[in-house]
């Protein structure tokens, strides 16, 4: 597939990345891994210009999951001093370039100096109308939705809502991305063909995207590639061929 095929009028509005091989592609050249994650910063920076370029709407980034915290202590304090390091250095940038930043995972377990510099580049940014960049941030999915079913039933609980009443809207309203779209496009780099507890009520009905670039040599021409592949593919929504419009869209999220 070359990049001439890539469509500037049909494109995703939210394409959500699975950033990995970072470790790998340090590890190939006689590095250590933190060396990876910091070139992989390079591709962050890449992504984020063209998203911004072609007119993508939202961008979520899996930069760190639940799970991550497992890690060596050293690679997980080197990854937390990259994050504040990277919105530190780039988030006059961002403004700039007229980008919202967010969060969405768990907040509170973050370390404080992590908290404060997401959050004024949060709050700096949030008049910003162009790309949305959500950084999935101590997220994973299952606690994402453990915490949509603990708020649902204290609502019942408190009598605001009948166990009746939710359904998958009131059900995507108390997930943390409640005030997305859904992603229509799901990029997973480095060969791993597993979703590892990323949005997974959220990407439902994406489509999938696999490659076995490492992150850090995933640059515009890649990302192009695969919004070139996504265009090739008929959206049915659990229809048939024949019902599908040119002008049809995904479920309300
Ligand atoms: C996966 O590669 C990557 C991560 C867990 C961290 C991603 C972080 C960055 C790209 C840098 C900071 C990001 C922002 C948004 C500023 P891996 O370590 O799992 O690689 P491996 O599978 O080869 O071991």
């Amino acid at each position: 597939m070359n990049n001439n095929a890539f469509d500037t009028k049909a494109l995703p509005q939210h394409i959500a990345i699975i950033m990995d091989g970072n470790g790998r592609w340090a590890k190939e050249r006689g590095q250590d891994r933190i060396y990876g994650h910091h070139e992989g910063v390079l591709s962050v920076r890449e992504i984020v210009n063209v998203s911004g370029e072609i007119g993508i709407r939202y961008l979520t980034l899996y930069a760190f999951s639940t799970e991550n915290w497992n890690r060596p202590k050293e690679e997980v304090d080197a990854l937390m001093e990259l994050l504040v390091a990277t919105i530190r250095k780039e988030v006059d940038e961002l403004n700039k370039k007229n980008v919202r930043l967010h969060v969405i995972g768990d907040f509170a377990a973050l370390p404080a100096i992590c908290q404060k510099e997401m959050q004024e580049a949060i709050d700096m940014t949030a008049s910003n109308s162009g790309l949305n960049l959500i950084l999935a941030l101590s997220y994973s999915a299952k606690w994402e939705i453990t915490q949509a079913v603990q708020n649902i039933a204290q609502q019942v609980k408190e009598g605001k809502i009948q166990p009746e009443q939710i359904d998958d809207q009131l059900f995507h309203q108390n997930l943390c991305t409640h005030s997305f779209p859904d992603p229509e496009l799901m990029i997973r780099t480095s060969g791993e063909t597993r979703i590892s507890n990323f949005l997974l009520y959220q990407l439902a009905y994406s489509e999938l995207y696999f490659t076995a670039t490492h992150w850090p040599d995933f640059r515009r021409s890649h990302f192009l590639e695969a919004i070139a592949d996504y265009q090739q593919r008929e959206r049915r929504f659990g229809k048939i061929s024949e019902q599908i419009q040119t002008t049809e869209h995904a479920p309300k999220h």
